[in-house]
């Protein structure tokens, strides 16, 4: 069973979606914007389905697969701050309610999903999400910089496809120097043990 964005094309919700995603005009970098291919109709599947997803289980069952993939939205949208500082950002609950307010899910597992995100907005808690990737604190990763001189395909190569994952998991181990040093050795780039470390 696949979904299409048809579905609910028509809700009285779409005005609202068209005018958020439609938010402000696209800098540079969107436009580059990471690898979203085809739209592509991500498969059904209720949370109760996920055992055998790769990556940790998050706290609400997001999907990057319907958000990037399917409704295409970018990457900097919700990882606002990834072309100007070291951190890329994880999107406020804010973020999401910018839609949720009024997109309630389509069948009883999403609307589960949406009731938690919805609950934790109006309790004003922020959502604890699990992170896949994270670097021990002696190192210094500028995401900002990779960005901007990597291009178009930045995030995919180092993220792998995330715009086709449901649950997002780790595709490369970057939790190993030998990783970033043979990219900077490819890239002629610099090899300074004080670049990375503090
Ligand atoms: C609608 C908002 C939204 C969009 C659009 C979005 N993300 Fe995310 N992203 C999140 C949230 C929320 C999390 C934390 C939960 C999770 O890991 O799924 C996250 C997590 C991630 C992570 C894992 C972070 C970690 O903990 O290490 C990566 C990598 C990532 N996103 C990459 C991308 C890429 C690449 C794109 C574009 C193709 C993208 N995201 C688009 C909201 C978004
Ligand atoms: C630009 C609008 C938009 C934003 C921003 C957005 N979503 Fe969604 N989201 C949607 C749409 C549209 C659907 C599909 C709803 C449906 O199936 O009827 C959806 C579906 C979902 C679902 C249900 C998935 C399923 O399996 O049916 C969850 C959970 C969800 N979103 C969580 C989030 C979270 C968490 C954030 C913030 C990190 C977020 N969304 C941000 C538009 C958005
Ligand atoms: C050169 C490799 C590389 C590129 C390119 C890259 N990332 Fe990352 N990303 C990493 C590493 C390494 C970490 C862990 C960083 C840390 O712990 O400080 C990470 C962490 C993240 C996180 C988790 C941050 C958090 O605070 O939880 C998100 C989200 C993310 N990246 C999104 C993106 C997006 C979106 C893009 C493209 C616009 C991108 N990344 C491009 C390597 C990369
Ligand atoms: C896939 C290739 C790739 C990987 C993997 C990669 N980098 Fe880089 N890195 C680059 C490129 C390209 C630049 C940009 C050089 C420039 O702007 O001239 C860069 C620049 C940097 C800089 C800024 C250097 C300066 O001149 O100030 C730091 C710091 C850095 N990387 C750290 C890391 C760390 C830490 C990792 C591993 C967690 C890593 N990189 C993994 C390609 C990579
Ligand atoms: C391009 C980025 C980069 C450069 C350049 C770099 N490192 Fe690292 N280094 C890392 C990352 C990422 C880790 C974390 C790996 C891990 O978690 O085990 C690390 C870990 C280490 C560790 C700890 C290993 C451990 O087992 O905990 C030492 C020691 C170290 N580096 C020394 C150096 C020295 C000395 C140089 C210069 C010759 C150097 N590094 C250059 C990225 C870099």
């Amino acid at each position: 069973m696949t979904r299409r964005l048809a579905l609910f094309v028509g809700g009285a919700a779409l005005a609202g979606i068209a005018g958020v995603m439609a938010f402000g005009a696209p800098t540079r970098a969107q436009q580059a914007g990471p690898a979203v291919a085809d739209s592509i109709a991500s498969t059904y599947l209720a949370a109760s389905d996920t055992a055998d997803l790769l990556g940790p289980r998050q706290p609400i069952f997001f999907r990057h697969d319907l958000h990037a993939g399917q409704f295409k939205m970018q990457c900097q949208y919700c990882h606002y701050s990834v072309n100007v500082s070291p951190e890329p950002g994880i999107p406020s609950v804010e973020t999401c309610m910018g839609c949720h307010a009024v997109v309630a899910g389509s069948d009883s597992g999403g609307r589960a999903e949406i009731r938690k995100l919805r609950t934790a907005w109006s309790e004003k808690q922020p959502i604890e999400w699990v992170r896949v990737h994270f670097l021990p604190r002696h190192v210094h990763f500028p995401h900002q910089v990779h960005v901007a001189a990597m291009g178009p395909n930045a995030c995919a190569t180092c993220h792998g496809d995330v715009s086709r994952m449901p649950q997002v998991f780790k595709v490369n181990n970057v939790n190993n120097m030998g990783w970033c040093i043979s990219c900077h050795v490819e890239r002629q780039v610099t090899r300074d043990c004080t670049a990375c470390h503090y």
